[in-house]
């Protein structure tokens, strides 16, 4: 038997099906594709982490609960004390044990569309069925109806709503998705991942709802290095879920630098908003752009499109001018010729738009 037929004998067909998360070789390019932050840490800060970090004991596996990083984490974040939370290697590795949980032979995992990919990629991954139910294309509001119909049919083991939503940078109607919740037979997941550019939260309503979680991640608010994403909620939930997760999922330097950054969360707010700041003259710049078509954000990314050049070839033409953004052409009907661009720091926006210009 050939090494291609054992390949395929061996392998469960879901598996086959997918695709691997492609990630872009960055090397030598203005990296605006990742919705990461460019700002660093003050030196002097930079100085204390790597002295905290030589009391790191390498030898000896993680703290398996993460106690000191979970305390931090609700304190700085107004968990309420009666939810539990649990810590994934990135958000990433949440949905993946979200969805191991739930993989009942028939379950079904919903979302809006275009939104997240991995929602959809690890549902079928897991042999679960993925509804994505299309977004409204003038301006990617939830069809509302359209999901709640989906809701009430499909009956949805988990509907992942990503607030504010990725590719598409805006916040869904907020009594929408209260909506959906109320309406839902299943789990509803909020996926705040671009909360610290958003500044609104689900969080209070953990109180009302049973089957509300709320995810987020500290990715995007400058430690995607570290890979840090959890979850708050019920702890009938989370008990069971925790199950799922790896031992010492979380390494012990990610858990002792989050700490110590936690401690300074005020750098990292700062960051964020200068951040906001920039998205908002990055906008109007794009806008300004006659036949480009830019959308407003909730999030430190922008989505837009440019009608006089397909997107891709714009996508190429600023790579060639060493420029690294999202090209969305071919991801869902609803982005035809959209490209993503990270916000970053006015240098780099700066860069950007002149290589964009050119481009054009
Ligand atoms: C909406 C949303 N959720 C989750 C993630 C995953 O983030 P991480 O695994 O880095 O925590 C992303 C990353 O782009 C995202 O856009």
């Amino acid at each position: 038997m050939s090494l291609e037929e054992k390949v395929s004998r061996l392998l469960r067909p879901e598996v086959r099906a997918i695709s691997a998360y492609h990630v872009q070789s960055a090397e030598g390019l203005l990296k605006l594709d990742a919705m990461e932050n460019p700002y660093t840490w003050p030196l002097e800060l930079q100085r204390r982490w790597a002295e905290r970090l030589q009391e790191a004991h390498l030898n000896r596996y993680p703290d398996a609960v993460a106690g000191l990083l979970k305390s931090k984490l609700r304190a700085v974040f107004s968990i309420p004390d009666d939810m539990a939370v649990l810590l994934g290697n990135g958000s990433d590795e949440v949905i993946q044990v979200i969805i191991m949980a739930l993989a009942r032979p028939g379950a079904v995992v919903a979302a809006p569309e275009p939104t997240f990919v991995m929602y959809r990629g690890l549902a079928l991954a897991l042999s679960m069925e993925f509804v994505g139910v299309p977004l409204k294309p003038a301006d990617f509001s939830l069809d509302e109806q359209a999901m709640l119909d989906v809701v009430r049919e499909r009956q949805p083991a988990v509907t992942f709503l990503a607030w504010p939503n990725n590719p598409t940078g805006n916040l869904f109607d907020e009594e929408g998705v209260i909506r959906i919740i109320e309406a839902s037979p299943g789990l509803v997941v909020v996926d705040e991942a671009y909360y610290p550019f958003a500044l609104k939260t689900f969080m209070d309503r953990l109180a009302v709802y049973d089957n509300l979680l709320i995810m987020r991640t500290l990715s995007k608010q400058g430690l995607a290095g570290l890979r840090l994403g959890f979850l708050a909620g019920r702890p009938e939930w989370l008990e069971e879920f925790d199950k799922l997760r790896l031992p010492y999922n979380i390494n012990t330097l990610t858990q002792m630098s989050v700490a110590f950054i936690l401690d300074h969360k005020d750098v990292l707010d700062d960051q964020a908003t200068l951040i906001r700041q920039e998205r908002e003259v990055l906008l109007q710049d794009l806008q300004s752009l006659p036949g480009v078509t830019a959308w407003p954000s909730a999030s430190n990314f922008i989505l837009f499109r440019p009608e006089s050049r397909p997107g891709p070839e714009i996508h190429a033409g600023l790579k060639e001018l060493g420029v690294l953004i999202k090209d969305l052409h071919g991801t869902s009907p609803l982005l035809e010729n959209c490209l993503r661009v990270t916000v970053s720091t006015p240098e780099e926006n700066g860069r950007f738009l002149a290589a964009l210009k050119k481009t054009l």
